[in-house]
């Protein structure tokens, strides 16, 4: 009907419709072209991709290096028997593995040998509970015994802590608190998560960005005599770098002065009471325990009875979880957590240490008497490293 009345209008008005009529059917087809060609995308197989937030670079680096981890295991523990699978990582049991895994300038996380990958949290999908930010973390001292002290802590059912060194308040800061909380181990209501990076107690800004995390934030300090300090911290990287010059010539700027060289780190760590006056600016004594590194080893259950009670715990590790080990030269846990076996340190704790010259060794504890008694005076406790 409408085609023969075009052809019954005058032709102007027969041609202008007649164009309408063609806009509109070329409309309509492009239309339909277009809409099957959105049909075909969905069959045809295309590269899939997440509608949620693009994911930033660093979170693709650590799947990246989850997926390396996850396959580093799945091989690790495809030879072993499954009872072994939650099995603590050290030098012995996981060969090739670095012990300071680096992914990039500004993410890295340290796994130190007795740290476990099971425990980074971020393997740990099992389980009940949430993750949450560290109610208490051991910011210190590096070579003091912080591994052992974690390690004897975990034995503990209300402690769950993450077994790497998160380095978060240090160098993994820009990563942000999502990040760092993703690390942690799921907790239940009442358990008290933790983390150890002893980088942090010498650290400028850790302090304040701890306190911006919780003001409540409880902190340990293990502390040794800085002299032992100082030259366990050399044997560690001794162990590392055989060609570095001798503990002497590096303790001195100059040697015949006997000016003792400050900016070499494993001096400037041991003084202690500099760094604490830098956590003071921000964290009341009674928010920070030192915990003595010589005690440790003398009586781990003394010092890890101060560290229930100041952490609010019942005194559940005791005297009975500990035995010495002769061959080892330390005390290790008669079962270690989440285990029926004994448990020791790995070899890369406890190592043999040079003979220092003597004159030295005296001229380093006459350099940090001062210091000591100072560090005293600020914590409350003696330490007995001066008598
Ligand atoms: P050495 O290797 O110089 O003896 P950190 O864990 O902070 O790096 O500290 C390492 C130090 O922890 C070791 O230094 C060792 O003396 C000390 N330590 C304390 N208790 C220990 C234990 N039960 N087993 C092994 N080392 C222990």
């Amino acid at each position: 009907m409408a085609f023969s009345r075009v052809f019954s209008d005058p032709p102007s008005k027969s041609i202008f419709r007649t164009f309408a009529v063609m806009l509109l059917s070329i409309l309509a087809s492009l239309y339909f072209l277009h809409c099957l060609a959105e049909r075909c995308g969905t069959c045809i197989p295309m590269e899939r991709r997440e509608t949620g937030p693009v994911e930033g670079f660093y979170v693709s680096k650590l799947k990246d290096f989850e997926s390396l981890r996850r396959k580093r295991l799945k091989k690790w523990t495809s030879t072993r028997p499954l009872v072994m699978r939650r099995h603590r990582v050290s030098e012995e049991n996981l060969p090739g593995l670095e012990a300071n895994v680096k992914l990039s300038n500004s993410l890295d996380v340290h796994l130190e040998p007795g740290g476990s990958y099971l425990d980074t949290g971020k393997l740990r999908t099992l389980g009940e509970g949430s993750k949450k930010l560290p109610q208490a973390i051991i910011i210190g001292v590096k070579k003091g015994g912080t591994r052992a002290l974690l390690e004897f802590l975990r034995v503990h059912p209300d402690i769950r802590a993450v077994g790497v060194e998160p380095h978060f308040f240090d160098r993994n800061y820009d990563n942000g608190l999502e990040w760092y909380r993703d690390l942690m181990p799921k907790t239940l209501e009442g358990q008290i998560t933790m983390e150890k990076t002893p980088s942090y107690f010498v650290t400028h800004e850790a302090p304040a960005r701890i306190y911006a995390m919780s003001r409540d934030t409880k902190l340990i300090v293990v502390v040794r005599d800085p002299v032992t300090r100082a030259i366990s911290d050399y044997t560690q990287t001794l162990s590392k770098k055989p060609d570095i010059p001798t503990f002497e010539s590096l303790t001195f700027k100059n040697r015949t002065t006997g000016l003792i060289d400050t900016s070499w780190s494993a001096i400037q760590i041991g003084i202690y009471a500099k760094h604490l006056d830098n956590w003071l600016q921000f964290f009341p004594m009674s928010q920070i325990l030192f915990v003595s590194g010589e005690r440790l080893i003398s009586d781990p259950a003394g010092e890890l009875g101060r560290v229930q009670d100041f952490l609010g715990l019942k005194r559940i590790i005791t005297d009975k979880h500990f035995y010495f080990n002769q061959t080892k030269g330390f005390p290790c846990l008669k079962k270690a957590e989440g285990s029926s076996k004994p448990h020791c340190l790995g070899k890369t704790k406890g190592r043999t240490h040079p003979n220092i010259n003597p004159e030295v060794v005296q001229r380093l504890r006459d350099f940090y008497r001062p210091f000591n008694m100072k560090f005293y005076q600020m914590s409350g406790r003696k330490f007995g490293w001066d008598d």
